[in-house]
């Protein structure tokens, strides 16, 4: 379970990125001007919370369902992702550490290698973690550590009564991140939409009407003035 941080931040902060779609179809635009304004603002926050010294960000940037999407949607959502990888690596002074969890299997190769070199060099970066789900989803992301834990069970390398919340965790896309402990969603929806499940057994969550590409270091400050007032007891008294 992760602390607070000095400053009465939480360590671990994921953010929900929705409602660009209703954010272009409210300006008489197509969806994909929404996710374009949505990667501004997500530049936006991750440079603020950087600031704040926020230690860990998780952003639910593409879930293993939004393939269900129009194709041009789809691509106009990889393009803004393959144009911040590029960004990113030329950024190497920012010092922060870049994770990708979710199913990279999805992916052309060309992309997957820039995401897996990405982590690589940026592994040692301590400023902040910043993590980015993409073809994400918390059922896939336990059944993935639950095939593992099968295959260690079934080579005789731990037995089923070594098998912990523990040794499940380190076996996560997660792994070595601690839990999540504030969830930001935008856009009015109350839902968790299958973000980070196991790992968010504990969060607190904070719900706002403001829509993604509107959202700003404001609405962040508000959120976070909230977080310290909730009581978090992890189940005692
Ligand atoms: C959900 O809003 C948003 C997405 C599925 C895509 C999120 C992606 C971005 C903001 C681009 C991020 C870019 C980088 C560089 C990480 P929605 O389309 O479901 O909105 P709606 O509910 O209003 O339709």
């Amino acid at each position: 379970m992760s602390e607070l941080n000095s400053a009465g931040f939480p360590v671990h902060i994921g953010f929900i990125m929705d409602g660009n779609g209703r954010w272009a179809k409210k300006r008489g635009l197509e969806r994909k001007f929404g996710h374009k304004e949505g990667a501004k603002t997500f530049r936006k926050i991750v440079s603020y919370c950087k600031e704040l010294g926020v230690k860990y960000i998780t952003f639910y940037a593409f879930s293993t369902e939004n393939w269900k999407r129009p194709k041009d949607e789809v691509e106009a959502i990889m393009a803004l992702f393959d144009q911040y990888l590029d960004e990113v690596r030329k950024h190497t002074k920012e010092n922060i550490r870049v994770m990708f969890i979710g199913d990279k299997s999805a992916f052309d190769e060309n992309f997957r290698n820039k995401m897996i070199a990405l982590e690589e060099d940026s592994k040692d970066f301590d400023a902040m973690t910043l993590i980015l789900a993409i073809n994400y989803g918390g059922r896939d992301d336990i059944i993935y550590a639950a095939k593992q834990v099968a295959e260690l069970v079934k080579s005789g390398s731990i037995s089923s009564s070594q098998i912990d919340e523990s040794l499940f965790s380190n076996l996560l896309y997660t792994k070595g991140v601690p839990d999540v402990d504030y969830i930001i969603r935008p856009s009015g929806e109350l839902r968790l939409s299958n973000f980070l499940i196991w790992q968010a057994a504990y969060a607190e969550y904070y719900f706002t009407d403001v829509l993604w590409p509107d959202f700003d270091k404001k609405d962040l400050d508000k959120a976070l003035d909230e977080f310290k007032n909730r009581k978090r007891r992890f189940g005692g008294v």
